[in-house]
């Protein structure tokens, strides 16, 4: 599963372009004051980057992980391009464990792995935060995208309710439909 995971993504990200953009997601931009105490940030299959890079900016020592060493290759030349320094690890969310009690912050966008909920939980410190956001079962609608890949409702509320919830939404606005949480670990 994860082997044609690899190749899939490889291939995507061959192309020159970054093809889930340079900027980070909305959720991030608008939440970024959020992000004001740095520290150590895991972005969880962070692919090209794009989030890595911006959370570097704000002061985060950060791991971009991926899968995909194409998509790794190319979230180093953006963090070049920013003048701005990550690390990337190349690693496989099926069967690694994450480090626990590790990181400040945690990102997870556009990646759905309900056995890493309890491991994304406890690689965060006390007080860190973490920020998920991926599709909701509205985008079935929208896309032929697998049940397996998207959120019930409420599921980010119910998967990750022990921490302090203080900021969630869903949004189902064609040809879109997601779930955004930004939550604290008490
Ligand atoms: C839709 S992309 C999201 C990338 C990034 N989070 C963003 O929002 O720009 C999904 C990412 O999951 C990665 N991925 C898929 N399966 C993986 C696995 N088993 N372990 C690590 N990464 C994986 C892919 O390589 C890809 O970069």
């Amino acid at each position: 599963m994860s082997l044609k995971d690899n190749e899939r993504w490889n291939k995507k990200y061959a192309a020159e372009e970054h093809i889930t953009g340079k900027e980070p997601s909305n959720w991030l931009k608008e939440n970024a004051s959020l992000l004001n105490t740095g520290g150590k940030a895991l972005d969880v299959a962070g692919g090209e980057g794009r989030n890595s890079v911006f959370v570097a900016g704000k002061g985060y020592e950060v791991t971009c992980l991926d899968i995909s060493e194409n998509g790794l290759t190319k979230a180093a030349a953006l963090a070049d391009e920013k003048k701005t320094t990550i690390t990337t690890l190349r690693a496989d969310l099926d069967d690694g464990s994450l480090p626990e009690n590790e990181y400040d912050l945690v990102l997870c966008f556009n990646f759905l792995n309900r056995n890493l909920f309890s491991e994304i939980r406890a690689t965060l410190k006390s007080s860190g935060l973490l920020f998920y956001e991926t599709f909701t079962t509205d985008y079935l609608k929208y896309s032929n995208f697998k049940k397996e890949w998207v959120l019930e409702p409420n599921e980010l509320l119910r998967a990750f309710g022990d921490l302090r919830v203080l900021r969630y939404r869903e949004v189902d606005e064609n040809p879109n439909a997601f779930a955004s949480l930004v939550a604290q670990k008490l």
